[in-house]
């Protein structure tokens, strides 16, 4: 007997693979390549009040073992996202994570409003760490007090919902930042995003990127994203998604063991548009080929 099931604030998932944020859209434009209903959830694209047009181009580019990117959280808004996303979501027997971006406590609150009654949403993850736009997001992000604040703030108008801080590497202490996160009554934090990074073209003298920076992802990052899911899941009680270069079931399963109860898969959607459901059947093989009956028995053992 195989037990892939895994609890996560309140929901039990069919298995612990979702899809990171800005990696997989709303599903769509993978659903000929991924059967969604066989995800443990699905997480979207960030999604913010107003449409957001993003940053100037060229705005992703390859590195060694991942990319760089700086999209600066382009996306059409909430109306159409509650039209267009939700809209095609519900065919999916898949609970629904939005993820939910803002540049002021105001917007992040007014999406959380708008979605905070509807069936078709099952949780809310904040992005407090983008570090691809000007203003907000990032210092939400890096600062445990502000952390704290918008946390409390962003619970008070999800409605029942479940809140999940999604915390950036960019940090001193990722163990501070989810204690913060958890003070202001967080349901679960997820990490990690992308590790600030630079890349410059030496024949043109100029940066790769238009906005200079961007966020590093992709296998590159994933011994960071191991070490701090360790240490973010052991400083607090609330449970943890886990991301950053997740590229096999080894890797899922090595956050797991480091402390994730669900993991996400993301930039190497890009790359082999099936990877979840490669992941998930890895992860029943290694627990038939190791005796392990339950998947959730390995979180956090060591
Ligand atoms: C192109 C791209 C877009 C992203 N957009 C978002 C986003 O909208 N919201 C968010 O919280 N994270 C976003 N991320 C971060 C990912 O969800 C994830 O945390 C990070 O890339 C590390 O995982 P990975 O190495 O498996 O990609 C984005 C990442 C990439 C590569």
């Amino acid at each position: 007997m195989i037990d892939l099931t895994v609890e996560f604030a309140g929901y039990t998932l069919k298995n612990p693979i979702t899809t990171a944020s800005g990696t997989f859209g709303s599903g769509m434009e993978y659903s000929g390549f991924v059967d969604l209903g066989r995800l443990g959830a699905v997480t979207t694209k960030g999604v913010s009040d107003k449409p957001w047009e993003g940053n100037p181009t060229p705005r992703v580019t390859e590195t060694p073992s991942g990319m760089m990117n700086a999209i600066g959280l382009q996306n059409p808004g909430v109306d159409v996202f509650i039209e267009r996303d939700l809209g095609f979501l519900e065919a999916f027997d898949v609970p629904v994570i939005v993820n939910v971006c803002g540049h002021s406590e105001e917007e992040y609150e007014a999406v959380l409003e708008r979605l905070s009654e509807d069936r078709r949403v099952s949780m809310f993850e904040i992005n407090v760490s983008c570090p691809n736009v000007k203003q907000g997001a990032i210092q939400f992000g890096t600062d445990p007090d502000m952390l704290t604040d918008i946390t409390k703030k962003c619970k008070a108008k999800a409605g029942k919902k479940p809140v999940i801080m999604k915390l950036t590497p960019n940090v001193t202490s990722i163990a501070d930042m989810a204690r913060a996160a958890e003070e202001g009554g967080a349901d679960g934090i997820s990490l990690i995003n992308t590790l600030t990074a630079m890349k410059i073209d030496i024949y043109r003298r100029s940066f790769v990127l238009a906005n200079k920076t961007g966020g590093l992802s992709g296998p590159a990052i994933h011994p960071v994203a191991v070490r701090m899911v360790y240490e973010a899941s052991h400083a607090v009680k609330i449970p943890v998604i886990g991301m950053g270069g997740v590229a096999s079931y080894e890797d899922a399963v090595e956050l797991m063991m480091a402390g994730a109860s669900v993991v996400g898969v993301g930039m190497m959607n890009f790359a082999e548009p099936d990877i979840t459901i490669r992941i998930i059947d890895g992860i029943e093989r290694y627990m038939k080929d190791t005796g392990l009956e339950r998947i959730r028995d390995i979180t956090g053992i060591l």
